[in-house]
């Protein structure tokens, strides 16, 4: 089987994990996260490149970059998930499938949480499973992909 290329791709505030309103988030940091990510695919054939950017722009260009070497993108936004018409241009634009996930579940929480703009052209949302929702994220991509060895 060929490899499968992910870009795993957080954003703003994310890189606080573990610190940063834990009742809501929980304790783990994104480096336990990424770990439990790399460790997820490891029976897979997948490289993961791992990426997180506070800056709208910055993750439009990461975005924009892995059309060249991605085959899907894993994506938490973060609260860009609400407001950034931009990143969802940059979605569309790319033409790769993109699910996207969050820790908390965005659906049960303020009512300016509760939409995003983005999920209309992601191929999924994952949203209340805390850092495993990046796991499921990764196998819903695999899936979608046809790139999930038996069993996993
Ligand atoms: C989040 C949910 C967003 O509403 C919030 O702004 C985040 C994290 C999540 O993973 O639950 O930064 O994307």
């Amino acid at each position: 089987m060929t490899t499968t290329h992910i870009l795993l791709l957080h954003g703003p505030n994310l890189n606080l994990l573990g610190t940063r309103e834990p009742e809501v988030y929980g304790s783990m940091t994104l480096d336990d996260i990424n770990d439990a990510c790399r460790d997820h695919v490891k029976s897979q054939k997948v490289e993961l490149r791992i990426q997180q950017s506070n800056h709208e722009g910055e993750l439009i260009d990461m975005l924009h970059i892995s059309r060249n070497w991605a085959d899907g993108v894993v994506f938490n936004p973060g609260a860009y998930t609400h407001t950034s018409v931009a990143l969802r241009d940059a979605i569309s634009a790319i033409n790769l499938p993109v699910v996207e996930v969050h820790l908390s579940n965005i659906h049960a929480r303020e009512s300016f949480r509760q939409n995003s703009l983005l999920a209309p052209v992601c191929i999924g949302q994952i949203s209340g499973f805390g850092w495993r929702s990046y796991l499921l994220g990764l196998t819903a991509l695999l899936g979608h992909l046809g790139r999930l060895s038996a069993g996993a």
